[in-house]
């Protein structure tokens, strides 16, 4: 049988702005899905990248004194190694001032024309370049953008998109197929946008130059006052564009292609749902396209209780937390802190306690306490259960760590679906502590001198929920949880969720490396214990 396919996106991200933690969240949730799919046995599909056209880099570079081509090389790299920084999982990285890309956003505009649906006219209105979005007078709070951003009057020859025509068809698309926006909060938000009418769309500006042309742009028609300028595709096109370059589009026969389009996720922050739920279908089904299975939209955090903002001077940057923290903490964090879906705060103290509690104290201990006793009582081998009857503790313990093949890999595929992460790692760490407390209530220690056989029992149970442990926590903490399987010598082929099962249970006798600690205890510099 063919393996499933799973399609899944990260925005592309714009190369004036530094990495930060905002970007790092939804590179990390991204990379734990795709990581996820391909545990389960899914042919996946991960793709992120750097949006790199539109007034706002031509504006940066002009300010940095360099050719856009050269600004956009230099800053694209920071989102390069973001990916490496974060261990994000990706098969491509797209830039959008590929020739791969340019050329497939063109057969994309050439298709939608055929098909009818551009013409041009002129474009009378506000622009705000820092989010590359016009906006009626009617929109903007006190001469600003919705957003606070500076907006400039815009009056220019443009090229549009029938927008308005396809809203009887984009509510039918959202009823049918209910999951398509998620959260429902945003569901309810984009179908309220939608049904308070859709104007036509430009998609072409003719003030600046840094963007792809419009494929067999002409000069303008006598009469629409228009001269003969040359058009450039709107930035926002072009970059959403890029899900379906990426896989060869216009070639509708690559094997990428063929595989992967529709996508099955388009991860996406709150503030840009409406280009990824709206604009986007509507340029799809104008090319007769299949639509995305899902566009999910993800909260923001703000800093210490404050936005992260330049001016401010309290963004954070990635590489620091992982200095600090270290990679697969803060990982963690990112996930666990806040429900996904909602706003978070990111608070120093609360990655310090989240670090401590969950990983240290928790896991960390877990498998440390387990391993050391192991490697001291059981000459550094898997220990066995023999001739021990299992006691009611020891099945309400086992029952909890093993993964019945009836229900539960369709629970867990449920929750990753739905992106609650938050959930997913409360239940590994409610696991986690069920262990712990299951080595205080045997006490292996005390066992040992009572009959040695029931200290091996509960040790190999705890190895058992360590194993357990630590194939799930896999997507979230590549490293961490390989260097647990590798405590456990676990081959690479028994590492997927299919083996959360008590049928691929560890095998006694099997030797063991020596322990070493995974997850220190953080401490604050100047700070006792
Ligand atoms: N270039 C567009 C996306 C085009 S996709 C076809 C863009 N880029 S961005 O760099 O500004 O933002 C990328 C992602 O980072 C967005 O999903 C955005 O929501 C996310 N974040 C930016 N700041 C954030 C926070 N403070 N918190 C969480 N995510 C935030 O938009």
């Amino acid at each position: 049988m063919q393996p499933k396919s799973f399609y899944i996106t990260t925005p592309i991200y714009y190369v004036n702005d530094r990495p930060h933690i905002g970007h790092a969240y939804t590179s990390v949730a991204c990379d734990v899905l795709a990581r996820f799919k391909r545990l389960s046995g899914y042919k996946v599909r991960f793709l992120t990248g750097t949006d790199e056209h539109g007034q706002k880099v031509e504006k940066s570079a002009a300010t940095a004194g360099i050719e856009p081509k050269q600004f956009v090389d230099s800053v694209s790299q920071h989102f390069r190694d973001l990916t490496a920084l974060m261990n994000i999982s990706n098969d491509d990285f797209i830039r959008t001032t590929e020739g791969r890309h340019i050329a497939s956003a063109q057969a994309l505009w050439k298709k939608m024309q055929e098909n009818g649906h551009i013409y041009l006219g002129k474009y009378t209105g506000w622009y705000s370049v820092r989010d590359e979005a016009y906006f009626q007078e009617s929109e903007l709070v006190g001469g600003k953008a919705p957003t606070g951003a500076d907006v400039e009057w815009v009056e220019e020859p443009s090229y549009f998109f029938d927008l308005s025509k396809w809203q009887d068809k984009l509510l039918a698309f959202y009823e049918a197929n209910p999951d398509f926006i998620s959260p429902p909060t945003r569901r309810n938000e984009i179908v309220s946008f939608v049904k308070g009418g859709l104007r036509d769309l430009s998609i072409s500006r003719t003030t600046f130059r840094w963007g792809i042309p419009v494929p067999g742009d002409q000069p303008s028609p006598s009469g629409s006052g228009a001269a003969s300028e040359k058009h450039i595709m709107y930035v926002w096109l072009d970059a959403l564009a890029n899900y379906l370059s990426a896989l060869g589009y216009p070639d509708t026969q690559a094997q990428h292609y063929k595989d992967f389009w529709p996508a099955d996720i388009h991860m996406v922050g709150k503030d840009i749902i409406r280009f990824h739920a709206v604009y986007w279908p509507a340029f799809l089904m104008a090319a007769d396209l299949p639509l995305p299975r899902q566009v999910f939209a993800h909260g923001w955090w703000t800093i210490e209780g404050e936005k992260m903002s330049k001016s401010l001077g309290n963004v954070v940057a990635p590489a620091e937390l992982v200095a600090e923290f270290g990679l697969d903490q803060t990982r963690w964090f990112l996930l666990r802190e806040v429900p996904f879906g909602n706003d978070g705060n990111f608070s120093r103290e609360r990655m310090v306690g989240v670090i401590n509690s969950d990983l240290a104290n928790n896991i960390g201990n877990l498998v440390q306490r387990t391993l050391s006793m192991v490697a001291k009582n059981c000459e550094g081998k898997v220990p066995d259960a023999d001739g021990v009857a299992r006691d009611e503790l020891d099945m309400a313990f086992l029952n909890a760590i093993y993964v019945t093949e009836a229900d539960t890999p369709q629970k867990v595929d449920a929750m990753y679906q739905q992106c609650r992460f938050h959930e997913i790692l409360a239940d590994i760490v409610a696991i986690a502590s069920e262990a712990n407390n299951y080595i205080d209530s045997k006490a292996p220690w005390k066992q040992k001198k009572i009959d040695e056989r029931l200290m091996r029992a509960t040790l190999y149970h705890l190895l058992e929920s360590i194993r357990c442990i630590a194939i799930m926590i896999q997507p979230f903490m590549p490293d961490s949880s390989s260097k647990i399987l590798n405590q456990l010598s676990i081959p690479m082929d028994k590492r997927n969720f299919d083996h959360l099962s008590e049928k691929h249970a560890l095998v006694a006798g099997t030797e063991l490396p020596p322990p070493e600690p995974v997850f220190p205890r953080f401490l604050e510099k100047g700070k006792a214990e």
